[in-house]
């Protein structure tokens, strides 16, 4: 599947990127990470989560004791819009079959879903993350999914951590993680 999405056209995002990004970790995993899409650093390495708003988020997971290699972190859209633009929704639509796919191979227990973009689309509805985050919601495929804020929104407006930690402090509650003391 990896070898398919590295070869695909089916958008135009296909044109302007060096690397697709299918995403890494765990086949096992505890929890799914879906993000938006591949910025710069992760265009340009083929690897998710590598810049700014990964390094957070590798932090977020540490704090409820889960390393990188615990979870498997992907994306919504695997090739990089340009200027990290949001995802337009023809991009989205020729892009998840193959997250969809993804998630039935992994068979994860939860999902967590950073960002409207990826909480929209595995929700299938018009709400903002604002309104969606901190709760748990059963996709139509019967997953479950923690909708939280993007570590990139999370780097913008500090003030939103606090938020991103009580959803996180659900997900390991939920998964029966012992959070490790700092
Ligand atoms: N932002 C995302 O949504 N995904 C990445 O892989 C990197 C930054």
């Amino acid at each position: 599947m990896a070898e398919e999405v590295a070869g695909c056209n089916r958008c135009v995002l296909a044109a302007g990127r060096e690397h697709t990004v299918f995403g890494e970790g765990s086949h096992q995993p505890k929890l799914v990470i879906v993000g938006e899409a591949p910025g710069a650093e992760e265009d340009r390495t083929g690897r998710p989560f590598v810049g700014p708003a990964g390094q957070l988020l590798t932090k977020m997971l540490a704090a409820i004791g889960l390393a990188r290699e615990d979870v498997f972190i992907c994306n919504l859209l695997k090739c990089r819009p340009p200027g990290n633009r949001n995802p337009r929704p023809d991009e989205v639509a020729s892009c998840k079959p193959f997250l969809r796919e993804q998630l039935r191979l992994l068979q994860a227990p939860m999902i967590l879903a950073m960002g409207s973009p990826a909480a929209r689309e595995l929700l299938q509805t018009r709400r903002g993350i604002m309104s969606l985050r901190g709760r748990f919601m059963n996709t139509r495929d019967g997953y479950r999914v923690m909708p939280t804020f993007h570590p990139a929104f999370v780097l913008r407006r500090p003030e939103a951590k606090r938020d991103v930690w009580e959803d996180l402090k659900k997900v390991a509650a939920e998964l029966g993680l012992d959070i490790p003391k700092r």
